[in-house]
């Protein structure tokens, strides 16, 4: 008999009962449902809405269809249609008319979104934790690249160089603000919505900051109707987690480039790549790729709750049935991909030679030859100008800019108004030094190796 049969003449037609069963996928919410469902029948007993002894009955109940669960002694029914009525019929069975008493001044409604609360908030800080420890790593990176220099890309086209601990921290930033996003979805997660019944609170004297305290909430929701109808704080945590998958996304895309035979600039370690079934040569960086395409899953996840919740009246509707399966694949996936990622990224070789090649090879100094002449009088725009002529000749004749001869680069330019001789002299090629460039950039933000020490150094304040 279903819980809620009292008024139906027929039984449930089969494919229905398939069809709206959530067991097979909410089951996974059992530890948030008996822990919730221990706090709201201590209350009961404390208050006198049932007796103490009643409410020690289904705490002991409770905690023994807990141990069972989990020791797999367990197996859920299809029929008992999803897990809270899953756990109210095993504790009926197991402590008899008591357990009916359970479920006074509750509805399934208000009992899911304590337990999906409860679950998001316990997620939020695995995630957060698996983030810090991607931060540690990448910190520990920079700060022994602080001074490797390598080429600085806009439009994917070698700009200016960079050290390596400048680009690594890049996705610090990223990644700690990703951190505050998830501490903020928090504090809106964070609130108990227990007795606001089906939609319209209770008639019963619940003692709402009672249960609060015990399942460790920062506060009781305000409204009973947004309280069961509200579903943002998995959005949120959701939209959290795909900014944590972008972000991930641009650093694989990065990885397969810098892994490419073309650049080259970086060896993934055996154990995170794998080979081709049929050329014997290969080494691919298929987990940078796959963690690229998850990205697109975790979109897909909050793009569906998004669209499930558009237009729906308040309060509780079915639809809402449909916020599990996305909420649990966004909340798997985000945290598989930087369990893995980590390890990947620490077992990296960088091959800083062929890094500082690249970022020669590709007049990424070229902007420095022109501050140079800025230094020595020349405005900006004429001086501009004037290097962008000797990087032609550069090319025409396969040099650096730092292997033209003083009086190459005084040649190489004609031009009848503009007189560079007097603006170039053997200091030039001080400044034309990859080291040198990268050190003039110190200014908080900048790319140079002390900056980076000192940004280190901030960041690890931080994950303290
Ligand atoms: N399994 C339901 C869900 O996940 C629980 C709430 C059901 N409430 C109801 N009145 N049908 O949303």
């Amino acid at each position: 008999m279903k819980l809620w049969g009292g008024r139906f003449q027929k039984s449930t037609n089969q494919l229905v009962e398939d069809f709206h069963s959530s067991i097979s996928f909410d089951g996974r919410l059992y530890r948030q449902d008996i822990l919730g469902s221990i706090a709201h029948a201590r209350m009961l007993g404390e208050e006198g809405i049932i007796t103490i002894e009643e409410a020690a009955q289904l705490i002991i109940g409770l905690e023994g269809i807990l141990k069972d669960i989990e020791t797999e002694k367990i197996e859920f029914s299809m029929e008992a249609e999803d897990i809270h009525m899953n756990i109210e019929t095993l504790l009926i069975e197991r402590i008899g008319q008591t357990g009916k008493k359970l479920h006074t001044g509750r509805s399934r409604n208000d009992q899911v979104a304590l337990d999906t609360r409860i679950f998001v908030k316990e997620e939020i800080q695995k995630t957060q934790l698996l983030l810090k420890d991607l931060i540690k790593t990448l910190v520990d990176i920079a700060e022994e690249n602080a001074e490797t220099i390598m080429p600085g890309y806009t439009h994917l086209q070698i700009a200016q160089p960079i050290t390596l601990g400048h680009h690594l921290l890049a996705y610090v930033e990223m990644f700690k603000r990703d951190y505050g996003r998830l501490a903020d979805c928090y504090k809106r997660t964070d609130i108990m919505p227990l007795g606001a019944g089906a939609l319209a609170g209770t008639s019963y004297p619940l003692n709402r900051q009672r249960v609060a305290d015990e399942l460790g909430f920062g506060g009781v929701s305000k409204n009973s109707m947004d309280s069961v109808s509200d579903r943002d704080y998995m959005i949120e945590f959701l939209a959290a987690a795909s900014l944590v998958m972008m972000h991930l996304s641009r650093f694989c895309e990065e990885i397969i480039l810098w892994a490419n035979q073309e650049f080259a600039f970086i060896e993934l370690d055996d154990s995170y790549s794998t080979g081709s079934s049929i050329m014997p040569q290969k080494k691919n960086p298929d987990v940078a790729e796959l963690m690229r395409g998850k990205t697109g899953r975790v979109y897909g996840d909050l793009m569906a709750l998004l669209t499930v919740m558009k237009g729906l009246p308040l309060t509780y509707n079915k639809d809402m049935q449909e916020d599990k399966e996305a909420l649990f694949d966004g909340v798997d996936t985000v945290q598989k991909c930087l369990l893995v990622f980590t390890p990947m990224l620490a077992t990296i070789t960088f091959k800083k030679d062929k890094m500082r090649l690249s970022a020669q090879k590709g007049f990424s100094n070229a902007t420095d030859l022109a501050d140079y002449l800025v230094r020595q009088g020349m405005s900006f725009r004429d001086a501009h100008h004037v290097v962008g002529k000797l990087v032609s000749y550069c090319i025409s004749c396969s040099k650096l800019l730092e292997e033209l001869s003083i009086e190459e680069m005084r040649t190489a330019y004609e031009d009848g108004e503009l007189q560079i001789q007097e603006y170039i002299n053997e200091d030039v090629y001080d400044s034309l030094k990859l080291e040198t460039v990268v050190a003039r950039r110190s200014t908080i933000g900048g790319t140079a190796p002390n900056r980076v020490k000192e940004e280190v150094k901030q960041s690890r304040n931080w994950l303290k």
